[in-house]
């Protein structure tokens, strides 16, 4: 299979979706590599580590479109990137439809085959192209939270780990998913006194198997969080319903409870967040303060560690990838249910019902194009 690899154009986007290493390993199996000149910048892969490994670059973004069969991408193409992709052309990438109707009706229109990586799922309902950017952002919540503790950025002035002879910062963690646990994970080897919060027992079970000592559980309700509150240094929203906005569970009113400098890290602020004061922010201006809280809400903390980002991403997405270029997305996906799922447009028609619902277009079934 020939496939493309385009620069990201997104703003402030400087993941790429094929490392070096992915290319070797689809070169090796007989397949063509593009890789657009300086895709891989950005995550720091020269184009000539690129050629090292048997892919060809190309100048420009028209040139990858137009001789790919397959185009793996980071982000999802944006306006400038519409009527470059062609019928039945099959882009591998996030999409996130449902939050856009234009991209939706233009991936409708183009009549290409849009495979989403947020809706790869594997039997035991896990997104596997979801979870490595929430392990990254779940480990950065605390390097951040930690940052903004220090009194010149406006936080508290505690260190997490405290010293010898001065107690630790005190970690709050709403949801112990996969962005709570590795926050957890990361504020518990600084040293902090950490608790997490969640409403799932067997999860709460789990992670008091797994955690070390300095890292409680609580159930998640509005009395308990009242208490939490008072105390914590640092908080870090991580709560995810699926498919619906992240419930309130830190209110306005509850702001003035808090220590002045307490810092809140909204991981969750993709969905909506889970502090009623947060709105989504950027890597340029990250923070604003209310009520001498300081709120860090940056809706896409992957982006600022491309490198870290890149890899995780891409560790994930190949396996999949190296499945739709040995047998095409068709056969692919009649053999493997998790890539089935993935399906969101086919050739002119919406097969994921969600995103069809979303806009109350029409929807097809995905075994229509399967069958044969
Ligand atoms: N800002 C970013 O850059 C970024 C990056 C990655 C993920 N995210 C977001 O982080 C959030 C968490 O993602 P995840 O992968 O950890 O999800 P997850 O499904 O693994 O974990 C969510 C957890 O929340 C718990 N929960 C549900 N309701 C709760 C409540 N009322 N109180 C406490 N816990 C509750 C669930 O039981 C679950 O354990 C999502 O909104 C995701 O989109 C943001």
């Amino acid at each position: 299979m020939i496939i493309g690899v385009p620069k990201e154009i997104k703003n402030n986007e400087n993941r790429v979706a094929l490392t070096p290493a992915g290319a070797k390993e689809l070169v090796k199996r007989g397949h063509t590599v593009y890789v657009q000149h300086t895709a891989g910048e950005g995550s720091g892969f020269p184009d000539e580590e690129y050629e090292n490994a048997g892919a060809k670059i190309l100048q420009t973004i028209e040139a990858t479109y137009e001789i790919a069969e397959m185009i793996m991408k980071v982000k999802e193409p944006i306006e400038s990137e519409y009527k470059l992709i062609r019928e039945n052309q099959l882009l591998f990438t996030y999409f996130h439809f449902a939050s856009y109707e234009p991209l939706t009706k233009a991936m409708v229109e183009n009549k290409s085959v849009c495979l989403a990586y947020e809706t790869v799922e594997k039997a035991d309902r896990s997104l596997p192209l979801l979870i490595p950017m929430s392990e990254v952002a779940g480990r950065m919540a605390v390097q951040k939270g930690a940052n903004y503790l220090e009194k010149p950025l406006k936080g508290r002035g505690i260190l997490l780990g405290g010293v010898p002879g001065v107690l630790p910062a005190k970690v709050l963690i709403l949801g112990g998913g996969i962005v709570g646990t590795q926050a957890a994970w990361m504020a518990a080897g600084l040293g902090a006194d950490v608790t997490i919060m969640d409403v799932s027992l067997p999860r709460m079970r789990y992670l008091d198997d797994v955690m070390p000592a300095n890292v409680n559980t609580m159930m998640s309700n509005e009395y308990n969080i009242r208490e939490m509150i008072k105390s914590a240094d640092l908080i870090v929203g991580a709560v995810l319903i699926p498919g619906a906005k992240a419930p309130h569970l830190i209110t306005r009113d509850m702001l003035k409870d808090m220590k002045p400098g307490t810092v809140l890290v909204d991981v969750a602020v993709d969905q909506g967040g889970c502090i009623e004061t947060c709105k989504p922010t950027t890597h340029e201006n990250p923070t604003f303060i209310i009520d001498d809280v300081v709120h860090y809400c940056v809706a896409n903390m992957p982006g600022a560690v491309p490198y870290t980002s890149t890899l995780a991403l891409t560790n994930a997405t190949l396996p999949y990838a190296i499945q739709l270029a040995e047998k095409g997305w068709k056969q692919a996906c009649n053999d493997n249910a998790e890539l089935k799922l993935g399906l969101n447009v086919i050739q002119g028609e919406i097969v994921y019902k969600a995103v069809a619902d979303a806009f109350d277009m029409p929807y097809a079934m995905v075994e229509k194009y399967l069958a044969d």
